[in-house]
């Protein structure tokens, strides 16, 4: 036995549904000189972003091509996420109007999926509003996407599928990364910490690790195709492993990965402060391709609020927690998640954050005003916070967060850094990359830079970039 009541499943039990889409897209081609096309939008974190890529790779597999317009799409997906209302609403707002383009085009397919129909009530709720939608389903379906598509196509109604398969992990899922040289690979699914405020864990699911050779084979194929840098994904990346027999632990994973040949940096989130043991900061400090930087979420500075947080840890336990980083791995960069307003912050609770801030000086911070969640504990918590002292207090961090990120950014100025170039930027002419900090740096520099590691000079510095020229 190599787990604890995990199924391995594999996506071959969906090629024949695979096949036949790719069947009746081929007759199209023919018949219109054109493929099908797609188009995805993706809501949330990084693990939506990454179970888009495989939407991306099935839609792929069964003949489709991406489109970047919406407009002449044959099939549209949202993916959805549920982690505050604001998430939420922009859904709802957004699939409205696509019952116009759907007037026009009666053989367009609509699918909702992720973290919002995973919630049984929400999924019906998204079939009632939107009665047009062919297909719902949640994180938990997601490789069933081929057989919910066909059924969808061939009966011509719409499909909900929101399973409650709680134990198992889907491998072998083609998947369509962005072209580059960085990628995301899953190492654990779900989350079994519940903080009180959060979501995640219900429509997630319990925590279930891959197994490491499967992670493995997968970082392997990555580097012959080119790929330099892998983000692990997790909502609690230093749980890998407990739920597997073998003794592995997300350090020893990071061992072996780090042997990998091609693959020169390794990224991970998230990393609870709970969990994060001196292993794995002895890991960060001796494995050479394990990058200076970790993305730690506080949530809050007040050890009252934390245990209505559920977060098992004090402001004291976070700050030497810290303070062990930064003594291990000079030059660390941290960053983190903070939420003002949780039920029953007082002013005096909100100064507790705005010290940890100013102790740790985070070189980033994702900053949340707290958000009602249904079914969660501090949905029925009292002395929810008025909603002008939520804005007051939010607005009162971002400038204290913003303020430290430039101050520390501008601690870079003049020195140099071996960046990742891995895009373009938006505005200008220039390419982009990350120092082994995360830090975003626009690089002026040829063409042919790009996807290889070059040496930048920092010249400017703002609070979410800097800018350098190559030496
Ligand atoms: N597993 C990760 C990410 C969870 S979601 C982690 O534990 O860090 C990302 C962030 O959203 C959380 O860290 C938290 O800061 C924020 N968040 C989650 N639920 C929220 C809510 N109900 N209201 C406001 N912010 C929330
Ligand atoms: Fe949500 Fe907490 Fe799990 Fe992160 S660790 S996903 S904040 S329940
Ligand atoms: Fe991620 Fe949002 Fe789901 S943060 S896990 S997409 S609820």
């Amino acid at each position: 036995m190599e787990s604890k009541n995990i199924y391995y499943i594999d996506f071959g039990t969906q090629a024949r549904f695979v096949e036949e889409i790719e069947k009746m897209n081929t007759e199209y081609y023919l018949a219109n000189g054109r493929n099908k096309k797609y188009h995805i939008v993706t809501y949330g974190c990084q693990m939506n972003v990454h179970d888009s890529e495989k939407l991306a790779g099935m839609l792929n597999a069964m003949g489709y091509i991406e489109t970047e317009n919406i407009q002449e799409a044959d099939l549209i997906i949202f993916n959805t996420c549920s982690v505050r209302e604001h998430a939420e609403s922009r859904v709802y707002g957004n699939i409205g109007p696509l019952k116009r383009l759907k007037d026009k085009k009666p053989d367009l397919i609509i699918g909702v999926c992720g973290c919002m129909p995973q919630q049984l009530e929400v999924a019906q709720k998204l079939a009632k509003l939107f009665p047009f939608l062919d297909i719902i389903f949640g994180t938990k379906s997601l490789h069933k996407f081929p057989q919910l598509l066909y059924t969808a196509i061939t009966e011509k109604r719409t499909v909900i599928d929101v399973s409650e398969n709680e134990d198992v992990v889907v491998e072998g899922i083609p998947t369509a990364r962005k072209q580059g040289v960085s990628a995301f690979v899953n190492i654990i699914y779900g989350c079994n910490n519940f903080c009180s405020y959060c979501i995640v864990p219900y429509v997630r699911g319990r925590e279930r690790s891959r197994r490491p050779e499967e992670i493995i084979y997968e970082i392997e194929q990555l580097a012959q195709n080119g790929v330099k840098e892998v983000t692990l994904l997790g909502q609690n990346v230093n749980s890998y492993g407990k739920d597997l027999v073998n003794g592995i632990t997300f350090p020893k994973l990071l061992e072996k990965i780090n042997e990998i040949k091609g693959i020169e940096r390794i990224r991970f989130v998230t990393s609870h402060p709970k969990d994060l043991s001196n292993e794995l900061i002895a890991a960060m400090r001796d494995l050479e391709k394990v990058c200076e930087h970790i993305h730690l979420p506080v949530q809050s500075g007040s050890t009252r609020i934390l245990k209505a947080m559920n977060r098992h840890y004090t402001k004291e336990d976070y700050l030497r927690l810290v303070e062990k980083l930064k003594t291990n791995i000079p030059d660390i960069a941290i960053t983190t998640d903070i939420i003002v307003g949780f039920p029953g912050e007082t002013d005096e609770d909100f100064e507790d954050t705005l010290d940890v801030c100013k102790k740790v000086e985070f070189d980033s911070a994702y900053t949340f005003i707290y958000s009602k969640r249904r079914g969660t504990p501090a949905e029925k918590m009292p002395n929810q916070v008025p909603d002008n002292i939520k804005h007051q207090r939010f607005q009162r961090l971002v400038k204290l967060v913003e303020e430290i990120a430039l101050k520390k950014n501008k601690q870079m100025l003049g020195k140099t850094y071996e960046i990742l170039i891995d895009g373009r930027s938006k505005r200008n002419n220039l390419l982009v990359g990350r120092t082994r900090t995360n830090k975003v740096v626009n690089v002026k520099c040829p063409e042919e830079y790009m996807f290889k590691f070059v040496n930048v000079k920092i010249l400017e510095a703002a609070e979410h970039w800097l800018y350098g020229e190559v030496i």
